[in-house]
């Protein structure tokens, strides 16, 4: 029986204790977050234990995980923590804001020598997981041209998004999901361009990217959480190769949450067959990741799908786009 340590009990704490209670062999010890009524009615919900003390829940000796699902600028401080007492540790993305304090996490998990991994989602996701199959099973060919997309409406749970030097903005919060995926999908960045807009607090929350890999593929990807109200939560991803093209599109509600009504579809074109539209098996993206983490840690492999040293290159190169969107130039990235 593996045993897991929730920290944070908002959208992801909830999204993650769903997922943990839906597998066997696993079970949800306690649960440990700042407002006291929200996280009590959460250990009712999923019959575990109310920590007040976020430490009390990381050093209990039962506990086998530590799962971080608190607001971004608070992922060192309780990754440290939970390393310092040996546990292993699912972080939800992105892995920190600064890359000082993603070597220093780095640092702690590999002194610790525990279990560590990223909660990029995307890498899990039935569609874009459907994809990277097609991209390596050679049904696309050579992809030369990708475009990603994630788009939505202001995060309104939380006060912490608004807060830049919390949240990063929809740069460090949302435009790097489809960079992480993109970088899984086509290799080494060798150079980026970006432009978009800038909130008076200073996050860049509309950011179009246009990165260029060392294979020669180019990507262009579009993030924002400045969406009109009405928008839905739109992500979409075309990759174009000299054989084929796929290309996805998922559109939900106001947000996330309402994924299961979402209009969703993966078609891929190509040469010589009518296009397909692609029956792809449905199964939560959350729940994938999250079993596919338990299972490393219960067969004691180091995740090999996500690892902290991609999601820290990813965090670089989100970094490199930023200072292109400050100083609007294409500048080389030195990975
Ligand atoms: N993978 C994805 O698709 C995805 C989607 C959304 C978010 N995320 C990431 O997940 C993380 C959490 O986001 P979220 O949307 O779940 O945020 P959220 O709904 O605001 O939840 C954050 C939780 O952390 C608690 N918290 C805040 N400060 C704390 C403190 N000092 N000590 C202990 N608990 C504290 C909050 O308590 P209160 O309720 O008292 O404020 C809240 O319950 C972020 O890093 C975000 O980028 C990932």
């Amino acid at each position: 029986m593996i045993k897991v340590g929730i920290i944070g009990a908002g959208f992801m704490g909830r999204t993650h204790g769903d997922a943990y209670n839906k597998l066997d062999d696993v079970q949800l010890v306690g649960i440990a977050s700042r407002g006291q009524e929200k996280a009590r009615k959460y250990a009712e919900d999923y019959h575990c234990t109310n920590y007040p003390e976020a430490e009390e829940l990381i050093k209990h000796p039962d506990v086998d995980i530590i799962d971080i699902c608190l607001p971004t600028y608070l992922h060192e401080q309780y990754v440290i923590m939970a390393a310092s007492h040996g546990k292993h540790i699912l972080c939800e993305k992105p892995f920190s804001l600064t890359l000082e304090s993603a070597d220093r996490m780095l640092a702690a998990v590999r002194k610790a020598g525990v279990k560590f991994m990223i909660a990029q989602v995307l890498r899990f996701w039935p569609e874009y997981m459907k994809i990277k199959e097609f991209y390596d099973n050679g049904s696309l060919g050579k992809v030369r041209v990708l475009y990603a997309n994630r788009l939505a409406q202001f995060p309104d749970w939380g006060t912490w998004f608004q807060d830049v030097e919390k949240s990063g903005g929809a740069l460090f919060d949302l435009h790097l999901h489809d960079i992480d995926y993109v970088r899984y999908l086509m290799g080494p960045v060798k150079s980026v361009y970006a432009t978009g807009k800038q909130d008076d607090n200073g996050a860049w929350n509309h950011v179009v990217s246009v990165l260029n890999f060392v294979n020669g593929a180019k990507a262009v990807a579009e993030g924002s959480n400045k969406m009109t109200p009405g928008y839905p939560f739109t992500m979409s991803l075309r990759a174009v190769g000299d054989q084929g093209t796929v290309d996805f599109n998922f559109s939900a509600g106001f947000n996330l949450e309402e994924r299961d009504t979402a209009v969703n579809n993966l078609v891929l074109y190509r040469k010589e067959h009518s296009p397909e539209v692609v029956d792809v098996e449905q199964k939560d993206a959350y729940l994938n990741e999250i079993e596919y983490f338990v299972d490393c840690v219960k067969n004691d492999k180091n995740p090999k799908v996500v690892t902290p040293e991609q999601s820290k290159e990813v965090l670089e190169i989100v970094h490199t786009i930023k200072d292109s969107l400050e100083n609007g130039e294409v500048i080389d990235y030195q990975g």
